[in-house]
């Protein structure tokens, strides 16, 4: 583990787990978390023995409980534009890093904090985590792409609740919705984030980066775009050792390995 101050990095076999860690503030994100959430994330992109990151916040209350508020009501309208700016862009290279990410959502996931896991590929929470979109109570929108990842994920309708209200709802009823993936006990949390990064480490790290594009150019693009797309990629993984190593493996009944070529 090495000691970012406020976001903490640990890569082991393959995953890299990235804490944001700051309990007594109930992990909210101010500039300094922000930009070292931005460096850890660079981290885990340049690992080639990274393949999978897992976010999760520290101590069992809090995911992050949003953008820190005591910096916010300082704010000029420059700042504010810059700030979510550079929120957008942080979570921005986290949507698009290439290798999937899990929020292990471990408590409150407000504001920042749910713009934050909705910027992660896959989100499991924990029975007693609590998400939303606050920011109208404090006069504010969402600003680091709350609007935009949120409606595309659940729908307009969905999103426009949790976003005009204000209200967070818990973890069965983001479940419900499709906000989350899954919903473990809080022991289980981290657990089962492991176990789903592991099973991801075995899939094809390059037909992972090219679903993850396709998905995501694709929600850009018209559908006879996106099918364009998906069959450039289509052609291009048919070119990689990995793509002759899956079928072959499959044929002579044995599992895969993987080289990412
Ligand atoms: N920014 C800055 N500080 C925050 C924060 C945030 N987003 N969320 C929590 N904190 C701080 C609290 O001010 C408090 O600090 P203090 O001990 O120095 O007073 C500490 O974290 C603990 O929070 P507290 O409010 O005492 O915990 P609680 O269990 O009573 O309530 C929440 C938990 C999450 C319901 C409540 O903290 C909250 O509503 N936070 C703001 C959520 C929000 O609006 N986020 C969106 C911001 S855009």
């Amino acid at each position: 583990m090495s000691a970012g101050e406020r976001v903490l990095y640990e890569a082991k076999d393959g995953i890299a787990r990235l804490t944001v860690h700051r309990p007594e503030k109930l992990n909210a994100l101010d500039r300094k978390t922000m930009q070292e959430l931005d460096e850890r994330i660079a981290s885990a992109r340049d690992d080639g023995a990274v393949g999978v990151l897992i976010v999760t916040g520290a101590g069992d209350k809090a995911f992050v409980a949003g953008a820190d508020i005591n910096e916010l009501a300082r704010q000029t309208p420059v700042e504010g534009a810059a700030f979510a700016r550079l929120g957008q862009a942080v979570l921005d290279r986290l949507e698009t890093l290439g290798k999937p990410s899990i929020a292990a959502i471990n408590g409150f996931a407000l504001g920042g904090g749910l713009e934050l896991a909705l910027a992660c590929t896959l989100r499991l929470a924990s029975e007693n985590a609590r998400l939303g979109l606050p920011e109208v109570t404090l006069g504010i929108i969402p600003g680091y792409g709350g609007t935009q990842r949120l409606s595309r994920l659940v729908g307009r309708g969905r999103a426009l609740e949790l976003i005009l209200t204000g209200e967070a709802i818990d973890a069965r009823e983001a479940h419900r919705i499709g906000l989350v993936n899954r919903i473990l006990p809080p022991s289980e949390l981290l657990p089962a984030a492991e176990a789903l990064a592991t099973m991801l480490l075995r899939r094809g790290p390059l037909a992972l980066r090219h679903a993850l594009q396709a998905v995501h150019a694709g929600l850009q693009m018209t559908q006879a775009e996106g099918l364009g797309l998906e069959a450039t990629l289509f052609g291009i993984l048919c070119s990689t050792e990995d793509m002759r190593e899956g079928t072959r493996a499959f044929l002579e009944k044995r599992p895969p390995s993987y080289k990412g070529r």
